[in-house]
């Protein structure tokens, strides 16, 4: 059986706001990402996974969804976004799109509802707890915020719960008649044609019923595997059955976030639940290779035994850009050849490929309650003024170097970050190794991180150097396929790897 494309594929997320602005409103619009498919496809991308542009007040940039079947007029419509999926399709692009079955915004009809009275019909849609009103039911925090999850309705006297803002109370998926309705949220996107859905905070939607507390003094790590629910996995095994009455390999892929790999392949089931899931100790992993070689081991000790297929992520709309956080493009550019050449489906961030970094922004135009602006800065599409952009009045101000690192400008230039992005997407797209082979990590200097992929006779070697001088990896006599400064491409391996730099060889 060949491998289903969501495993082949390399998936680039689009978090709509920051694409591209094409009616002059300064926020990029779902238009905006229609007319630059063309891009996408001479990059080389297989599928787009597109952030929120779901009705919503915009509490959290659209993670607050006030209806989960319609568009934010901000993003258009839903005409423009069945003639997206039409377009996309029409390249051999797929779509994926965001669900966020964790919460909904405080102004959901659902919890309008909910929080007009005791006996409400849909007050048990929500997790409400009677007071004292001067003390929380527990002890959790809400992200975003650090202080309670808990925030008093005064007009019913009773707390609901919220894990995020508590402009995002947490639906109460103990309830049947909350898991119909967000079934029908699937369906609704499915019957639309959407290959497949990243689900937002998945892991955390089967909360006990005791809600007790978290034992005080928790570090990160524990606190994230807190949020680790049995039920979730019955919860799970029903939406992948949804997702399995469709034709056409419908995907799910999960943001499952605890930083611990053996609890995230709990989430792939036994193939019943989640087809990926997000890992997410290799994102938080700094520029080192014993530290990159830890987090590759625990994926390939947890998931390949149960048959899980592994996910890669350097950045996203809610980290400082790999760029940033590795402090050069040198190195961006030698994680991007891990990225896509390690075995799983690799997920990139729009403007990596460009070696992006996060903008500065100024006190007076911070916007998210998260504090993550930075990466979310619009994409520079070219050396004008506004980048492409009908506007200069951007929603964030553009990441520094705007001119030189837009898509026009680093398009000319043969030896860019862009291009290499480009090759990197072609290599795998020409060899089944790197697609979905064998993953072997072979010997090298403490510095290096080598392995070679295969299938059948098709083989690759993958050296990448995280050190600041060049290193010796004699690997026999091997060409250089492609290289992360692009130097040598086609020519005989020298068996020296130039410091933060990356090659393929075959
Ligand atoms: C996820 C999203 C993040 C959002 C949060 C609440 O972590 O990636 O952007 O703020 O969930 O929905
Ligand atoms: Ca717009």
């Amino acid at each position: 059986m060949p491998a289903p494309w969501w495993q082949t594929a390399v998936v680039y997320q689009i978090y709509p706001r920051s694409f591209l602005d094409t009616n002059g409103d300064g926020v990029g619009d779902l238009e905006g990402i229609r007319s630059k498919l063309d891009y996408l496809t001479w990059l080389g991308v297989d599928a787009i996974w597109l952030s929120p542009f779901y009705t919503s007040p915009m509490a959290d940039f659209g993670y607050d969804v006030a209806d989960y079947c319609n568009v934010d007029p901000l993003f258009g419509t839903l005409d423009d976004f069945d003639q997206l999926v039409a377009d996309a399709h029409g390249r051999g692009i797929r779509v994926i799109v965001d669900w966020v079955p964790n919460h909904t915004s405080d102004q959901h009809p659902w919890f309008v509802e909910s929080r007009s009275s005791r006996d409400n019909p849909k007050r048990d849609w929500y997790v409400w707890r009677d007071g004292p009103a001067d003390t929380p039911p527990n002890n959790w925090i809400a992200n975003f915020t650090g202080e309670s999850a808990w925030t008093w309705d005064a007009a019913t006297s009773a707390w609901y719960l919220h894990l995020f803002l508590p402009e995002q109370p947490d639906l109460n998926w103990n309830n049947p008649e909350v898991i119909a309705a967000m079934h029908d949220t699937l369906r609704f996107w499915l019957d639309r044609g959407v290959d497949g859905f990243r689900m937002d905070v998945v892991h955390a939607i089967g909360k006990g019923t005791d809600l007790a507390d978290m034992p005080p003094d928790l570090n990160r790590l524990e606190q994230t595997l807190f949020h680790d629910y049995p039920r979730t996995h019955d919860l799970l095994r029903d939406i992948r059955r949804v997702l399995d009455s469709y034709t056409g390999d419908r995907m799910a892929v999960g943001e499952v976030y605890i930083l611990s790999t053996a609890r995230v392949a709990e989430y792939y089931g036994a193939g019943d639940e989640l087809n990926l899931a997000f890992n997410f100790p290799p994102l938080h992993a700094p520029w080192d290779a014993a530290a990159w070689g830890r987090r590759i081991e625990r994926v390939v000790q947890e998931l390949d035994p149960r048959g899980a297929w592994p996910t890669w992520v350097l950045s996203n709309h809610d980290v400082v850009r790999h760029r940033t956080r590795y402090g050069s493009e040198a190195r961006a550019r030698a994680a991007a050849v891990l990225l896509l050449t390690l075995r799983g489906t690799p997920f990139l961030y729009a403007g990596e490929e460009l070696g992006l970094e996060d903008a500065v922004i100024p006190a007076d135009r911070v916007v998210d309650p998260g504090g993550r602006d930075g990466c979310r800065a619009p994409i520079p599409w070219n050396s004008d003024d506004s980048h492409g952009w009908p506007t200069t009045e951007t929603w964030l101000p553009f990441p520094p170097d705007p001119a030189h690192r837009s898509v026009a400008a680093l398009t000319d230039e043969p030896s860019s970050i862009l291009h290499l992005y480009r090759r990197l997407l072609a290599a795998r797209h020409d060899s089944p190794a790197l697609q979905s082979g064998n993953f072997a990590l072979l010997n090298g200097p403490d510095s290096v991180i080598a392995f070679e992929r295969s299938a059948g006779d098709d083989r690759r070697v993958i050296v990448v150097n995280f050190a600041a001088a060049q290193v010796a990896v004699p690997l026999g006599e091997l060409t250089v396929e492609v290289s992360s400064d692009g130097a040598g491409e086609g020519a005989a391996y020298s068996g020296v790897v130039p410091a933060s730099g990356a090659v393929i060889l075959r």
